[in-house]
């Protein structure tokens, strides 16, 4: 841009040296002093015009320098920020895996807390050896399940026959009583809690039916303490062998 300024200032003088004197109105002139020259109106009004672009041009390129500034620094800003944005994420993911880890905790935490239920359960039959009847006895009578199949929590007690409740909680209990021989008295059992009769099974043997069976059961909540077991009724009797007819079973559901 200028070159051609140049070419042109150079190009006007030049055309215009002849004509200098019949032109010399102040429109006529050009800057001052030494480099004071001397062209026609309307060439002078062109020449400010273009000198008044020059100083545009400067202007613009100054702004453009500025511009050019203020993207450098923004891109810097920009920088910075993406640089910030990926801590973030990173953090992101850090707080993602300790969320995960604290979600398995809490899982084998809730699993802890289920298992941590006490566990009670127990089954047992009336004869650890040989066979015959068991009975009749002149008062009822608590039988003893000697042949013990599981008793955890040993809340059974074989010696006895009683389960005796170490949680309060809700229980279920089953029996079952055989008899054999009808020359004999009848079977009878109950289910007890403590001295309340709960359920009971009857058999009559006749001629006609000597092997019979029966079944009953119950679930009760029970008091820590609470004493659960089978009685024989007085002038009753049972049978059984290594078949194990008769058994007793117990266990807790859940605690309340
Ligand atoms: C019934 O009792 C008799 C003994 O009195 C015994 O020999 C027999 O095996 C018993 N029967 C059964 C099915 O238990």
């Amino acid at each position: 841009m200028n070159e051609v300024l140049a070419l042109l200032l150079l190009s006007l003088c030049c055309g215009l040296s002849t004509g200098l004197g019949d032109n010399r109105d102040s429109e006529g002139y050009l800057g001052t002093g030494a480099s004071l020259a001397v062209c026609l109106p309307d060439t002078c009004a062109l020449f400010r015009e273009l000198a008044a672009m020059k100083e545009r041009l400067g202007t613009m390129d100054q702004t453009q320098a500025a511009l050019k500034e203020s993207f450098g620094a923004m891109g810097q800003k920009l920088g910075a920020v993406e640089t910030k944005l990926q801590g973030s994420e990173s953090q992101v993911e850090e707080l993602k895996k300790v969320n995960t880890a604290q979600e398995e905790e809490l899982k084998a935490l809730k699993k802890s807390l289920s298992t941590a239920q006490p566990k009670v359960a127990f089954s047992a039959a009336l004869r650890d050896s040989g066979g015959g009847h068991i009975g009749p006895f002149t008062t009822n009578t608590p039988l003893q399940y000697k042949r013990v199949f599981s008793n955890t929590g040993s809340s059974y007690n074989p010696a006895t026959g009683i389960f005796t409740a170490m949680v309060r909680g809700m229980y279920c209990f089953r029996y079952s009583m055989y008899s054999n021989n009808s020359g004999r008295p009848n079977s009878v059992v109950s289910l007890m809690k403590n001295s309340e009769m709960l359920v009971t099974t009857w058999n009559t043997d006749d001629s006609m039916n000597v092997h019979e069976s029966a079944s009953n059961a119950a679930v009760v909540q029970l008091e820590v303490g609470d004493g659960v077991y089978i009685q024989l009724w007085a002038n009753r009797v049972l049978y059984d062998d290594r078949n194990n007819y008769n058994t007793f079973t117990g266990f807790l559901l859940f605690t309340v």
